[in-house]
């Protein structure tokens, strides 16, 4: 007679032996094999990362904010084909619905969230995941990968409506500078969490986890998609792309609890590992957080090189400088931009759904709670 599988799973076994000499020092991932009669879970025993609890048991919660934020994501489900693209479909093969400029910006940002979207999707699921070894963190990185596939099932949605030249955007990130800088910004961020020899428990590599969570939560999804957000529900606000404006306004809603849950992990690392967050690793971090803001003000020249209604690049410094003060200031850090103020205050009004849902005049759907939620740009 067999024993059960879960005492023979060959990969279980590998990983297991692959992992000791690891495994005191952290690398738990939750293949490890199972310790059957072992004391049961105590919430203390639950750690953010290198825990060597098991892995499997979502309760009891530690770490509340974290349900919360899954069970809140839940409730903004949305999907993106329910969005009606009728009006931006007449306007994009209207020859004079948009200007040049316009269509550049639309394309140029299809392009670049296409690809953005897969690269923080492969993050979470090929290294993120792996190394944070909290279940109910776990279940929410699920839960945004999910999300991830939404956002680029929107592109995708939103390029074949247009009947765009699907090879065009999905290429962009390799033949427009500046959509493939930020790409290749953020690419050695996740290598090194993805090399199956990297594990965390030392203080070098825990520090490496830290700083690699910091570029994707604070800099990628909290700072590159925010010119993009900004050019596109400018548009909304004007009537035009009411569709996409639409599908990037639930876009928006998610990466915002995507940043604050990223943020809320950053600082419950920092919490738990104090000897991390040295002098000379936070000014690591405030230089990354100013690169971040360089590279997207200079995005924000090459897609819109002569501005359009309302906007113009200039303008995009100032906010992206008040957008990394808030960053900066979430994860303990200084502000480093004295006196930046927000010129697009109608963002913030945008993001609250419910307030605006008659604002487009296409089909909203608001899901189970949505609508009541805080959250925070
Ligand atoms: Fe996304
Ligand atoms: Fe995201």
């Amino acid at each position: 007679m067999s024993t059960p599988l879960s005492w023979q799973d060959p990969v279980a076994l590998q990983t297991d032996v692959a992992s000791n000499g690891t495994a005191n020092m952290g690398g738990i991932t939750g293949l490890e094999q199972l310790a059957m009669g072992a004391a049961r879970i105590r919430v203390d025993d639950k750690k953010i990362i290198n825990c060597r609890a098991d892995l499997n048991q979502l309760v009891p919660f530690k770490y509340e904010w974290a349900w919360k934020k899954y069970l809140d994501a839940c409730a903004n489900h949305w999907m993106p084909n329910e969005i009606n693209m009728a009006a931006d479909i007449a306007l994009w093969k209207d020859p004079v619905g948009l200007t040049d400029d316009e269509r550049i910006i639309i394309k140029r940002n299809l392009g670049f969230f296409a690809t953005a979207d897969s690269l923080v999707a492969n993050n979470l699921v090929l290294a993120v995941y792996r190394h944070i070894t909290n279940p109910e963190c776990r279940q929410y990185l699920l839960r945004q990968a999910f999300e991830e596939a939404l956002h680029t099932h929107a592109y995708q949605y939103i390029i074949e409506s247009l009947g765009l030249d699907e090879a065009e955007v999905f290429n962009m990130y390799r033949e427009i500078p500046s959509v493939a800088r930020k790409a290749e910004w953020a690419l050695p961020f996740t290598q090194s969490l993805g090399d199956p020899h990297f594990h965390t428990g030392t203080h070098a590599n825990n520090q490496r986890l830290l700083r690699d969570l910091i570029a994707f939560y604070v800099v990628f999804e909290g700072i590159f998609f925010y010119v993009g957000f900004a050019q596109i529900l400018s548009m909304g606000r004007r009537n035009k792309m009411v569709g996409a404006s639409e599908q990037f306004q639930y876009i928006m809603r998610d990466e915002s609890m995507h940043m604050n849950f990223g943020i809320d992990v950053i600082n419950q690392i920092k919490i738990e590992n104090p000897g991390l967050w040295t002098t000379v690793f936070q000014q690591e971090m405030i230089d990354l957080v100013k690169e971040g803001v360089d590279l997207e003000f200079l995005y924000a020249q090459e897609t819109m090189p002569n501005g359009i209604l309302g906007l113009n690049a200039p303008m995009f410094k100032e906010y992206l400088e008040y957008i990394a003060n808030r960053r900066l200031t979430q994860i303990g850090l200084a502000e480093q931009y004295p006196g930046a103020t927000n010129p697009f205050p109608w963002m913030s009004e945008v993001m609250d759904l419910k307030k605006e849902k008659n604002f487009f005049e296409t089909r909203v759907i608001e899901y189970q709670a949505g609508g009541t939620l805080a959250w925070d740009e």
